[in-house]
């Protein structure tokens, strides 16, 4: 037998590893490799699975992530439920560096990025609410109990990048109703959607964006050192919220395909 694992984390930019005494696997899939091996470790009695969106080795630029060979994998050694921390800059002054925020909405701005399993039949997921409100309510709780204030809702606008905006993109976002903007947030919500996991995610800001930065613009030097800096805490709140993660699912996530005739079966 496999691989096994019934919870995800998805490791963005400076969260390359999660769990201690995990064993590494090699998963392959329909849609070539994922991002990296995935490992695994228990933890507080559930299989968890973390594999870093970016490799370990950040050799992933966010427009060429293999997002749908991500999420396959995932689903393929039983992983129901993901939750996905990112890197975030804020659109908002009040949502500065080091503020954290679970969102509940996303704005598509990516282009050319391949963001469907589906290229026959008729197989249109609802993406109304993009999140999972099961792991998004289990992320703030976690957030809360270890004292870290963690903004309920927001909007995350996803741009193609890999560079950053300019002001005026920047402004527009915040015009459109962006609370915070990154690069990797879609298509991995969506896919995962598509093939009915929970997906919730936790935004760490590291950075205000150019439409709010008064002075040179969005650095990567300041991304990374940002998310450095409160790595510990991230890591500690998600160790907190997997284990807080209920055995059961009782949201509409799982329900997503119901009734839809799909052209192959999932894994
Ligand atoms: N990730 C972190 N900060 C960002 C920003 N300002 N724009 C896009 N992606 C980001």
């Amino acid at each position: 037998m496999g691989p096994v694992a019934e919870i995800a984390v998805i490791g963005g930019s400076g969260l390359y590893a999660l769990l201690d005494k995990a064993v590494e696997h090699t998963v392959e899939t329909p849609y070539g490799a994922p991002s990296d091996p995935i490992t695994i470790a228990e933890l507080g009695g559930r299989t968890v699975a973390f594999l870093p969106r970016h490799g370990r080795d950040h050799r992933h630029p966010p427009h060429l992530i293999p997002y749908r060979a991500n999420l396959w994998a995932l689903r393929s050694i039983g992983v129901r439920q993901i939750l996905a921390p990112c890197a975030v800059g804020g659109l908002r002054p009040e949502f500065g560096p080091g503020a954290f925020v679970v969102p509940d909405q996303l704005i598509d701005r990516t282009s050319g990025r391949v963001q469907t399993y589906y290229d026959q039949g008729a197989v249109h997921v609802s993406f109304a609410d993009p999140y999972c409100p099961t792991g998004r309510s289990t992320l703030l709780a976690a957030a809360g109990q270890r004292g870290i204030e963690a903004t309920d809702g927001g909007t995350v606008v996803v741009v193609e990048g890999p560079r950053f905006s300019t002001r005026a993109e920047s402004r527009w976002y915040t015009a459109i109703g962006g609370t915070v903007v990154n690069m990797t947030g879609h298509p991995e919500a969506v896919l995962a959607r598509e093939l009915a996991l929970c997906y919730s995610s936790i935004a760490l800001v590291t950075d205000l964006d150019a439409g709010v930065e008064g002075e040179h613009g969005v650095t990567q030097e300041e991304v990374f050192r940002v998310f450095g800096e409160n790595s510990v805490r991230l890591r500690e709140l998600l160790l907190d919220a997997i284990t807080a993660l209920p055995l059961t699912r009782d949201c509409p996530c799982g329900h997503a395909l119901d009734g839809i005739t799909l052209p192959f079966k999932l894994p």
